[in-house]
């Protein structure tokens, strides 16, 4: 190795130390959920939506979700139409897991109640490196009725 490879290497190291900063785990990325929802639910199902934004440089992925409301609470993608249960959603470093309407969802079955508008549905979403969040879903108005599977 000649000098030159040394002092790029050093560099290099230098320069992961800069960014990993002063953050206390270099492995868990700092997670930050923006725009929770819920539509006022019209059965025993409801939908969740909500952005998880990623600022670090650590991918993660959001692996499950509970609230006391439902025992049956999963990951749904839509597709053609169509839901389908997922195993996990990615969370990119440096970008967000956007949950909306028509597509990704947090999907609640057999409601314990049904909530109403201007009421509050706690959530806990799981992560496969960062710590769970807790986040309450505010009940908005039913435009959107989920669909049958
Ligand atoms: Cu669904």
């Amino acid at each position: 190795m000649n000098r030159r490879t040394a002092l790029a290497g050093t560099m290099a190291l230098v320069t992961g130390l800069m960014l990993s900063g002063c953050s206390s785990s270099d492995s868990k990325p700092e997670l930050k959920v923006t725009g929770a929802f819920m539509p006022q639910p019209v059965s025993d199902m409801a939908g969740g939506f909500l952005v998880v934004k990623n600022d670090s440089d650590i991918s993660d992925r959001l692996t499950s979700v509970t609230s006391p409301i439902s025992d049956d609470v999963s990951i749904h993608e839509t597709k053609n139409g169509k839901m389908h249960m997922v195993k996990s959603f990615e969370v990119p470093a440096n970008g967000q897991l956007t949950l909306e309407r028509g597509g990704k969802h947090i999907m609640f079955m057999k409601l314990k109640k049904q909530p109403k508008q201007g009421e509050k549905v706690p959530v806990e979403l799981h992560f496969e490196k960062a710590d769970p969040i807790k986040v309450d879903l505010p009940v908005k108005e039913t435009n959107h009725a989920p669909m049958k599977h």
